[in-house]
């Protein structure tokens, strides 16, 4: 089978998004034989379909490409409804947009002290700087986690996500080992000396049934390691980029300095703009035929969420940088259906924080070197490098 794209070719910050406007036009389901072969869908209306459709594209055989397997099943992702429903019921009610607001002090004050740093030093790189220590001292405390593991928690977290974004494979495999290690002492801990289920997890996840039985325990702890990943993987990628795209945009971030009110709206257009997901994958249980190509049951499929935002068919203009979209609603940056984003407002949240304290703690900033693009199965910045007036 001919090969439409290279997912392993060298990119820059911008040519990922090139070539994807090439393929939705000329080959919308397109086919690479990287990492044994898959299908991905470039267009927004068939990414939505797919997602939306959950009995014909499940993800319990293989949720992202490539497919990493060092370690057991992670719900709620890797698994199908109903399975997949009392993981993703557990963790709702505790991430909901009030009960995430409590973390909003620690997030601004974690800003702060990271940006001091930076700050004495004229600048510094973003991602490794800033936005990749927001998301994991986050959930660390959304864990209620004692001082000391949230410590130890940040440090891993921080080591495996740069790991990750890097494929530095022997870190990746030595820290997602230690954050299991650390999930598994969680549990231990919470069925010790339970808190309330309406504010842990995993006393929440201790407490949830299936079909009247518990849930079982190594399977509590894939959902701890899963919401760990996926939770500060996206958030570091995402808000590099919007480092990037306003060092590149002077007038905006002024704009927004100025006005810190447009901020979440702000944050609803970088997020599709720099929607940090190319790889989450489902795999067909039957043929599917579409635009002349036939996939056959069994084949993966990478729902490429980054290039379903920037759709010509869905939002005019899409390269740019508008705020007041009117359909804003139909970004897939949270994905949709079933999988959809569970943690979309404590992610939010992150988010807002994080840009109203550089704004706010910075004159102005540019580029000081070129981004570096991570890769598969996220998208978005490895690094941002930036100078600070
Ligand atoms: C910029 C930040 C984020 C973005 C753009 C994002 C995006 C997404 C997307 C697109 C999916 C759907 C995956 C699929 O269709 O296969 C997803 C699922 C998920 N996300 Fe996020 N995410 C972000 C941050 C977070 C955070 C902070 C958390 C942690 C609490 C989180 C927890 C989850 C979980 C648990 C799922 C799986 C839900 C399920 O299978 O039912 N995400 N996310």
């Amino acid at each position: 089978m001919r090969d439409d794209f290279d997912p392993l070719a060298p990119e820059t910050f911008d040519s990922p998004h090139e070539d994807y406007r090439r393929l939705r036009k000329e080959c919308p389901v397109a086919h690479s034989s990287a990492w044994g072969g898959f299908w991905a869908y470039m267009k927004h209306a068939d990414v939505c379909a797919a997602a939306s459709d959950s009995s014909t594209y499940i993800t319990s055989k293989q949720n992202v490409i490539p497919k990493v397997a060092f370690t057991g099943r992670r719900p709620p992702l890797h698994l199908d409804p109903p399975e997949h429903t009392p993981y993703r019921r557990a963790l709702a009610p505790l991430l909901t947009e009030k009960k995430v607001a409590r973390l909003e002090p620690v997030i601004a004050s974690l800003c702060d002290e990271l940006l001091e740093k930076m700050i004495a030093k004229g600048g510094g790189d973003l991602c490794a700087e800033y936005s990749a220590h927001v998301p994991i001292v986050t959930f660390s405390h959304w864990m209620n986690l004692p001082a000391d593991q949230i410590a130890e928690l940040a440090e891993t977290g921080r080591t495996y996500n740069i790991a990750v974004q890097s494929n530095d494979m022997e870190t990746t495999k030595q820290s997602s080992l230690k954050l299991y290690d650390m999930a598994r002492a969680l549990l231990k801990a919470r069925k010790e000396a339970p808190l309330d289920p309406a504010l842990d997890a995993t006393t929440a996840l201790l407490e949830a049934r299936y079909e009247g039985e518990p849930l079982p325990e190594d399977l509590i702890v894939g959902t701890i390691r899963q919401v760990l990943v996926v939770g500060i993987i996206a958030p570091t990628v995402t808000f590099g980029a919007v480092g990037v795209h306003l060092a590149r945009d002077r007038a905006l971030q002024t704009k927004l300095r100025e006005q810190p009110d447009l901020i979440p709206e702000a944050i609803e257009e970088f997020l599709r703009l720099y929607t940090p997901y190319r790889g989450f994958a489902r795999t067909a249980t039957e043929d599917v035929c579409k635009y002349g190509r036939t996939i056959k049951a069994g084949e993966p499929i990478a729902l490429v969420y980054a290039s379903a935002n920037r759709d010509e068919e869905v939002f005019e203009a899409p390269d740019e940088f508008r705020l007041g979209r009117e359909n804003m609603k139909d970004s897939l940056a949270f994905g949709r259906g079933v999988h959809s984003c569970v943690g979309a407002p404590l992610a939010r949240l992150q988010m807002k924080v994080a840009l109203e304290r550089l704004l706010a703690k910075t004159k102005g900033f540019s580029l000081a070197g070129e981004p570096v693009q991570t890769r598969f199965p996220e998208i978005g910045a490895l690094k941002a490098p930036l100078a600070f007036e």
